[in-house]
């Protein structure tokens, strides 16, 4: 069957580089994007303008251009829903609805990203298992353990193929960086680059588990191209690639620049940080679909380095 893409959230961190990627595999004219806002640079997408909140709107989207899958990411990150939960819930959760509903009726096959905040201070710290104790503390953990139920809800009662990945923090150069707590790992390039200097909001010591963009987008793709029969998790599969602390990324950064400095002033994001745990255990991927990472810590500060660089010299 042929196959059409529609990709919602397209110009966020994660959309810039799966859209290429989508494109590369199935071709420009059968990928769509979705967003709340035209895009601020020119661009040769398919791009449809609207809010994800409303279902008849994504309807009329999906049956104007006959989509058969659906890369859901649009949504708020953690950051962003504490400043406010109400809209966190609504278009985290119920543009997940609206896509699972519409799955069921047009038959769609849906990848949606959950992440590592559906963990909270009661699951263990270290080599998370995949079945563990979901408690988040966040507005954004709970929409993300609420969507991977309904997820599997309607994988098991509708037999709707849907997939996702517990994403840990995500490092890419291509967007912005959005409103989440990772997202020092990516600022801390750029300040680095025009600064010499960052203030970290994130203290020394704290270990966070990340992942370079690529890894990500790979890791995507191949969970979506696996025979449905290898996928025995209809929540969110534990995926993992690198853990470090703050001075650890510090360190490669002066590899690149002797002059960078960092200090640290924790604030509200630090207590986010220390409810989520260290390293995951992400074995049921591997041994399910073959998920295997390609970059280390070193490998993803020289991309992000030079890509950060080569940006900034535009
Ligand atoms: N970036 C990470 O480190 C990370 C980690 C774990 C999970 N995730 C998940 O991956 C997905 C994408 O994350 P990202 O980093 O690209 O986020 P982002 O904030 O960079 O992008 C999200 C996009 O969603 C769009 N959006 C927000 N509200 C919308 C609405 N009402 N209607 C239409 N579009 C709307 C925004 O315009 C934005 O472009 C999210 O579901 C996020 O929870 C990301």
């Amino acid at each position: 069957m042929k196959r059409k893409i529609l990709v919602t959230g397209a110009s966020g961190l994660v959309g810039v580089d799966l859209v290429p990627a989508l494109q590369a595999k199935v071709g420009k004219e059968n990928v769509i994007t979705y967003e709340l806002q035209e895009p601020s640079k020119p661009h040769d997408h398919i791009f449809e303008l609207g809010d994800i909140r409303d279902r008849n709107l994504l309807e009329s989207v999906i049956q104007k251009h006959g989509v058969t899958e659906v890369y859901h990411l649009a949504g708020l990150l953690s950051v962003g829903g504490e400043k406010d939960p109400d809209l966190a819930w609504d278009v985290n959760l119920g543009s997940l609805r609206s896509v699972l509903f519409l799955a069921v009726k047009h038959k769609l096959k849906v990848f949606w990203p959950s992440s590592i905040a559906v963990f909270g201070s009661t699951t263990p710290k270290q080599h998370v298992p995949q079945h563990t104790i979901l408690e988040p503390l966040t507005i954004y953990g709970v929409t993300k353990v609420t969507g991977e139920l309904l997820c599997q809800y309607y994988a098991t009662r509708y037999g709707v193929d849907v997939r996702s990945l517990r994403y840990p923090g995500l490092l890419g150069y291509k967007a912005p960086p959005g409103d989440g707590t990772t997202e020092y790992a990516i600022q801390i390039f750029y300040e680095a680059i025009k600064k010499n200097h960052y203030e970290c909001y994130i203290n020394r010591g704290t270990i966070l588990p990340m992942m370079y963009m690529d890894d990500a987008i790979k890791g995507t793709i191949d969970l979506m191209e696996a025979p449905a029969e290898k996928i025995s998790v209809r929540m969110g599969y534990n995926f993992s690639a690198i853990e470090f602390e703050p001075e650890e990324l510090v360190g490669e950064i002066n590899r690149h620049n002797p002059n960078f400095k960092c200090d640290y002033k924790p604030d509200s994001r630090q207590k986010i940080a220390d409810s989520w745990p260290q390293t995951i255990d992400d074995s049921k991927a591997r041994t399910d679909w073959g998920w295997s990472p390609s970059f280390d810590l070193r490998k993803m500060s020289d991309v992000m380095y030079e890509g950060i660089r080569r940006k900034l010299n535009e």
